[in-house]
């Protein structure tokens, strides 16, 4: 059996890893031998971006590397399946497999279905319900073209079923994220970075931000630094920046107007980035895999969208929804300040086995 799995942008490494790592295990536990190529896109490409992750998380270097980079969606999709059509020619796998929203998601999928090679979907059957969200067309298209629909939270299995998808196609498998947070968690001593930056640990406020919507209009980041300066007045700021972000900030001349005791990094590998969460007072971020990694930890999150696709983050979770409000935002800020935060649980099968999980079901049914 050849299985060919797809990686491109930052948050698909943490979820191709466990999966990777599960096959290794079934083949030697079951002398069994499931062959697996991986495939990275391009889609990001600096070092911190993408190479780091390889190192952190013990991935092997790309069979094919597709050196695709940035552009429109139209560009980058469409040189994905130029590009990736050829590998699937040459290699005639079995089944290729994707994992969440991004560009390469929905062009590798899409490449593979037409050439009648089965697809499955890891953290499929999560829905924003905005349009306006590149991911949410990803997600919706991916999921109405692939064989194997792999769910993470109980919403994804009623989105799909209300959508028309046949029950026996979805599985409810668990959080392959969480998968890679359990295993490597430990991995590494959080002294580091926060040592290197002075920081003290629980006396800080950890921030991503990258959405479009909060980090492409001058208006609503200019909002949006008011408000990280207004959090650094009484706690230490963190600020690891998305390069999107940082080439907004300085196409908008805006870097002047972030307060000096704000401290800005490049964006920080995986294993300094979850030691970094795990020991944060609270998270500001636009993320959508950040609300999932905060909810384990039972760390507070506060999500600066109008929406989320994981809605069991807020049902169950650490996760408060701010939208694109700054105010509402601080309000958030300023009752974790005063200890009322909610204590939130582990959501269902966050476990640490979805990717076993699911390495079970496609032998089963390959
Ligand atoms: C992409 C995903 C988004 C995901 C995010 C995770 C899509 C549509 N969007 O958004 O769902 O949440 O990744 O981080 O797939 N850039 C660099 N270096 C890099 C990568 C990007 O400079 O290594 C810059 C380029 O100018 C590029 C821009 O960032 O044009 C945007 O990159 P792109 O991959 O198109 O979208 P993201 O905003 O990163
Ligand atoms: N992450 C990281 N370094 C950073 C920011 C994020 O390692 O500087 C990790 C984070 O722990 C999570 C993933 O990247 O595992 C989330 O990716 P991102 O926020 O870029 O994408 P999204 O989840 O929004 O699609």
């Amino acid at each position: 059996m050849k299985i060919l799995s797809v990686v491109g942008a930052r948050p698909n490494f943490m979820k191709i890893a466990p999966f990777k790592r599960a096959i290794d295990e079934f083949n030697s536990t079951n002398g069994f031998h499931i062959e697996h190529l991986l495939v990275h896109t391009g889609q990001h490409y600096d070092e911190k971006m993408s190479k780091i992750f390889f190192e952190d998380l013990e991935l092997p270097k790309p069979d094919f590397y597709l050196g695709v980079g940035g552009g429109s969606h139209a560009e980058q999709t469409a040189k994905i399946m130029i590009e990736f059509e050829k590998v699937l020619l040459n290699e005639k796998p079995n089944l290729v497999v994707v994992v969440g929203d991004v560009n390469s998601t929905l062009a590798c999928s899409l490449t593979a279905v037409k050439m009648g090679i089965k697809v499955a979907h890891i953290e499929s059957g999560l829905r924003s319900f905005d349009r306006n969200m590149p991911e949410e067309i990803n997600r919706i298209v991916t999921d109405s073209i692939s064989d194997f629909l792999f769910v993470s939270e109980p919403s994804g299995i009623k989105n799909l079923t209300n959508e028309g998808v046949r029950r026996e196609k979805i599985f409810f498998v668990g959080n392959v994220m969480i998968d890679s947070l359990k295993y490597y968690l430990n991995k590494n001593g959080i002294g580091k970075l926060l040592n290197k930056n002075n920081i003290t640990p629980h006396q800080y406020c950890l921030v991503t931000l990258h959405r479009p919507s909060n980090v492409d209009n001058p208006e609503n980041l200019d909002k949006i630094i008011g408000l990280l300066n207004n959090i650094s007045n009484e706690l230490t700021v963190f600020f690891p920046v998305h390069p999107r972000t940082s080439k907004n900030i300085a196409k908008y001349n805006l870097s002047q107007k972030l307060n000096s005791n704000i401290i800005i990094s490049e964006p920080v590998g995986y294993l300094d980035f979850i030691n970094l969460l795990k020991e944060a007072k609270f998270v500001l971020t636009d993320s959508g895999g950040i609300q999932e990694e905060t909810t384990w930890l039972g760390i507070p999150c506060i999500t600066l969208r109008n929406t989320t696709e994981r809605p069991v983050t807020v049902e169950e979770g650490t996760n408060y929804l701010a939208g694109e409000d700054v105010e509402r935002a601080y309000y958030y800020v300023q009752e974790i300040m005063k200890g009322n935060v909610k204590k939130g649980n582990i959501p269902e099968l966050w476990d640490g086995n979805a990717a076993k999980r699911i390495v079970n079901i496609l032998v089963e049914r390959l």
